[in-house]
């Protein structure tokens, strides 16, 4: 799930390669240089001459580490992201999508190409099959980074710069993204499931992510709740008057696999939990605990978001 040497996308293969020469080089290397050192303490000394031992230690000490370690830092140079085009020739690069972190969860929007309204989510990423994505990476307090092992190499979101990130899924599933860069208290617990779909999936997905969901206009105990507890001001749920954008969104929220940005499964329970005192599930989480509201009024608004397929 969360694996650089399991690739399942084509930098991710790369990187795989990479390691797997350096691996295998780095143990000829050491393979050949143990032999020599084994050969030299058991020859008799005096027998090779000055100039032979001069020719010896240039070729050998000087002349091929270095021609080995210019070919290595050559080709793993010529790999690095920042040294390629962000689009390779041919590709269509039709979605973008943009990533903004926060502590300590991940702001997402969808940008297909043609389109001028984004697709608006949070803490999970879902990116077809054999398209190439371009990411747009920012943060909006401290450097965090941006990682799928299984998809790419890693990415920093840095304030007030944009980078950018080209990554092609080559095998549908769920992979595990995780923050790469130490952000605060509850940096190990900033991840998020990066879903690999088929295409025709994918955009039947992101059609339906494009409009309200469909539990959205029951008129349930949850629905009042939420927006009498003005949980809006800060959580956007697209089809209500909530439309804050201080937190993450949750308009489709049930249908995401993981709520606390990756951290636990995603169910009333737990989605009541975190909402009756949140910091006890995520330590450092902004949001404000709701002591007030009783356990039926929790587990109203939770099933109300649960259901927000
Ligand atoms: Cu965000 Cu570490």
């Amino acid at each position: 799930m969360q694996s650089a040497l399991d690739p399942a996308g084509e930098e991710a293969a790369q990187v795989a390669k990479l390691f797997w020469i350096m691996v295998v080089a780095g143990g000829l290397i050491w393979l050949a240089v143990v032999g020599l050192l084994a050969y030299a303490s058991r020859r008799k000394r005096g027998i090779v001459g000055e100039q032979a031992a001069g020719r010896l230690i240039f070729w050998c000490g000087a002349a091929i580490p270095a021609f080995l370690l210019f070919l290595l830092l050559g080709y793993a140079l010529w790999l690095m992201p920042g040294l390629r085009p962000f689009a390779p020739a041919g590709a269509s690069g039709a979605l973008t999508v943009e990533v903004t972190g926060e502590q300590f969860w991940w702001r997402v929007a969808y940008r297909p190409a043609g389109s001028d309204t984004p697709v608006l989510s949070a803490n999970e990423i879902r990116l077809p099959v054999g398209e190439r994505v371009k990411f747009r990476l920012t943060s909006t307090d401290v450097i965090h980074s941006f990682w799928i092992p299984a998809l790419g190499g890693k990415m920093d979101l840095i304030p007030g710069r944009t980078n950018r990130l080209s990554l092609r899924a080559t095998r549908a599933g769920t992979y595990r993204g995780q923050c790469a860069e130490f952000c605060g208290i509850s940096h190990a617990h900033m991840a998020f499931p990066a879903i690999a779909m088929e295409p025709a999936e994918f955009d039947a997905w992101l059609d339906a992510r494009a409009g309200p969901s469909q539990g959205v206009a029951e008129n349930s105990a949850g629905r009042e709740l939420f927006l009498r507890e003005d949980c809006g001001d800060c959580h956007r749920v697209d089809g209500t008057q909530a439309t804050g954008t201080g937190g993450p969104d949750l308009s489709h929220l049930g249908s995401r696999l993981t709520i606390g940005a990756g951290l636990v499964e995603n169910d009333v329970e737990t989605l009541a939990r975190f909402i009756i005192h949140s910091a006890s599930v995520k330590p450092g989480s902004q949001m404000p605990a709701y002591t007030k509201l009783s356990p039926g009024e929790v587990e109203a608004i939770a099933l109300w978001l649960r259901g927000l397929q």
